[in-house]
């Protein structure tokens, strides 16, 4: 059993402040994933624990243990890298038993702690063969394998999917799922700049930023209740729609954020929003429809199933109940009490009202507020709501205004 806790740690080369003031409670048996954009600080965290890197002022205990001083050797933690380095010349069984070995462990010992983590990791086919004749996948679950039969407290991994294809991440990350099943003992503090990857893993995830921990919190937890613009922005994908000036004006905040998902078509003119369709991508379990409502960045619409708009017609939309999250100017959320709706405008249909009713009991956010009434604008004539299901001529295409999002399928 293994909890650890990091305390007031700072991480400094030269008078570069890399990790700020880190304090972390991580239970035993948790799945703790460190998420952030690269250069963050993620790895030299882990490998503050690790003992890799040592630790500029703070401190880092695990299993109640001041470690700060212990050698990596002496903390009961095992690491996997990207890069998975095995030995080439030797077999999956002799690469995983090989710490065993230099801890003269018995033959009887060495086979049956190698064929416990080959059968984990279905690696028992392959214990004969060499690592050049394995996939990528395979090469990895050895290195996972060769940090399981030493039997660590703590289980540490950086990146451990980024060299391998995506159907190969998929398939890896399950088996790390399962790991993490079959271990429930066992602590595992996983790195990823993937948010699909912390989603899908983690216990908890922690959102690191500039060497800072932006957010604690279990993946639901951030995805509904982010603390910050940066987390909202960076927990799910496509990335939340952020929304300033006069339209979050609508809402007395000073940014408004709706997630792809959380978009709902509406008759024309009464969204909140309406815009040109700029591009619109099909995958056919859903699609992402990008508009330019004449903000900076286009607006992502996410419909389930088919939904093909043609480049240049214009839709109507807005969040789906109170699934919207807002912030203030510093990027902090604004809680529900705060927001006055706007005004009614003086002429409106008499479904008007009841459209601007929030859901009860679908908050999706702390921030999270009723939605104005309709659009705020002239009451339009109810216009039909674009058909789903009409196939786009691939001409009617045009260069997305902005990168295609990457799209999580798993
Ligand atoms: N040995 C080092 N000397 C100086 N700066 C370093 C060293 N190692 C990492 N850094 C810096 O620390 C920051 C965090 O790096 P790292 O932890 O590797 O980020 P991440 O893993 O989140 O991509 C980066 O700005 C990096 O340049
Ligand atoms: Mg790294």
């Amino acid at each position: 059993m293994a909890d650890l806790r990091i305390t007031n740690l700072h991480k400094r080369y030269g008078n570069v402040e890399v990790l700020k003031d880190i304090n972390l409670d991580i239970k035993s048996g948790e799945f703790i994933v460190f998420v952030g954009p690269s250069g963050c600080g993620k790895s030299t965290l882990l490998r503050t624990i690790s003992g890799l890197e040592t630790i500029s002022s703070g401190t880092l205990e695990i299993g109640g243990r001041v470690v700060n001083d212990i050698a990596p050797s002496k903390r009961g933690i095992a690491m996997v890298f990207q890069s998975y380095a095995l030995y080439p010349h030797m077999t999956v069984f002799d690469n995983m038993a090989y710490s065993l070995k230099l801890q003269r462990a018995s033959t009887a010992e060495i086979k049956q702690k190698v064929e416990a983590a080959a059968d984990m990791l279905q690696l028992r086919p392959y214990l004969e063969r060499l690592p050049k004749a394995l996939s990528g996948g395979q090469r990895q679950r050895v290195a996972i394998g060769r940090a399981i039969v030493r039997n660590p407290q703590v289980f540490l991994f950086d990146e451990p999917l980024s060299n391998l294809d995506a159907a190969l991440r998929v398939a890896t990350r399950m088996e790390i799922a399962k790991l993490k099943e079959s271990l429930p003992d066992t602590t595992m503090i996983y790195v990823t700049h993937d948010q699909v990857e912390a989603m899908t893993l983690a216990d908890r995830i922690v959102v690191l930023k500039d060497g800072v921990v932006m957010q604690v919190g279990s993946p639901m937890e951030l995805y509904d209740h982010p603390q910050s613009l940066f987390v909202a922005g960076f927990i799910g994908s496509p990335k939340m729609n952020f929304m300033t000036g006069a339209d979050a004006a609508k809402y007395n905040a000073a940014t408004v954020g709706v997630r792809p998902e959380h978009m709902e078509i509406q008759p024309k003119g009464k969204g909140v929003w309406s815009g040109k369709v700029i591009y619109s991508e099909n995958l056919g379990s859903d699609s992402f429809i990008y508009v330019d409502i004449g903000a900076e960045e286009a607006v992502i619409v996410r419909q389930e199933g088919k939904a093909s708009y043609h480049a240049g017609e214009t839709i109507s939309f807005g969040p789906q109940g109170n699934l919207f999250h807002r912030f203030d100017a510093e990027g902090k959320p604004l809680n529900g009490g705060a927001v006055t709706p706007p005004k009614a405008p003086a002429k409106r249909p008499a479904n008007a009202a009841k459209e601007g009713v929030p859901d009860k009991g679908v908050v999706g956010s702390a921030g999270a507020v009723a939605m104005p009434a309709s659009s705020g604008k002239k009451p339009a004539a109810k216009g039909p709501s674009p058909k789903a299901g009409t196939i786009k001529s691939a001409a009617a295409r045009r260069a997305p205004a902005r990168k295609a999002p990457a799209k999580p399928k798993a």
